[in-house]
């Protein structure tokens, strides 16, 4: 279900619909819809985030339904639908991952961070969510942050301490 909290009202830039133009020319002559999640990776790596109106105006661009930009981004759990932190640590929380303290690793994400799962902290650096396996079973409890998508294995909070002290002092470099 599409449940809105703010919504984002967006301007595509001419690079930005460069780069759809180019992901369209991948695809036949009239199917233009097959290009639809490229299209919407691009739009959450420019805003962040997909906000309505960000995605009734990629439906405008590929002329097709909101809705069927609705159901895509829904679906799948690597599009977000509300603003996130700079960084997105999503902890498996699957089984396997939970039996070597996957949950653990949650609450001392929430402790540390100072927001519950899918909140931001005030400074804007974190989000955290628990996610279905990712396939790194064997080494749980496992984190991965997009949009590169590096995973962290074998989890423990000090090791979970370093990573957000890591990433503050990366943030803070690029400022
Ligand atoms: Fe955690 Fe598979 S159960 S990576």
């Amino acid at each position: 279900m599409l449940s809105v909290k703010e919504n984002l009202i967006v301007d595509f830039s001419p690079s930005l619909l460069e780069k759809f133009g180019e992901i369209v020319a991948r695809y036949p002559e009239g199917r233009q819809k097959s290009a639809l999640l490229p299209i919407l990776h691009e739009v959450q790596a420019a805003y962040g985030w997909l906000s309505v109106d960000a995605m009734d105006k990629v439906a405008h661009y590929l002329t097709i339904q909101p809705i069927e930009v609705y159901e895509v981004a829904t679906f799948y759990s690597m599009y977000f639908l509300q603003p996130q932190g700079k960084y997105m640590l999503e902890v498996c929380r699957t089984g396997p991952c939970c039996l070597v303290g996957a949950e653990k690793i949650m609450e001392h994400l929430e402790h540390e961070l100072g927001v519950k799962e899918g909140e931001v902290t005030a400074d804007g650096l974190f989000s955290w969510r628990g996610v279905e396996c990712l396939a790194a079973c064997g080494f749980g409890p496992v984190l991965q942050i997009g949009p590169e998508y590096t995973f962290y294995e074998k989890l423990t909070p000090h090791s979970v301490d370093e990573l957000i002290g890591k990433l503050r002092t990366e943030a803070q470099a690029k400022d």
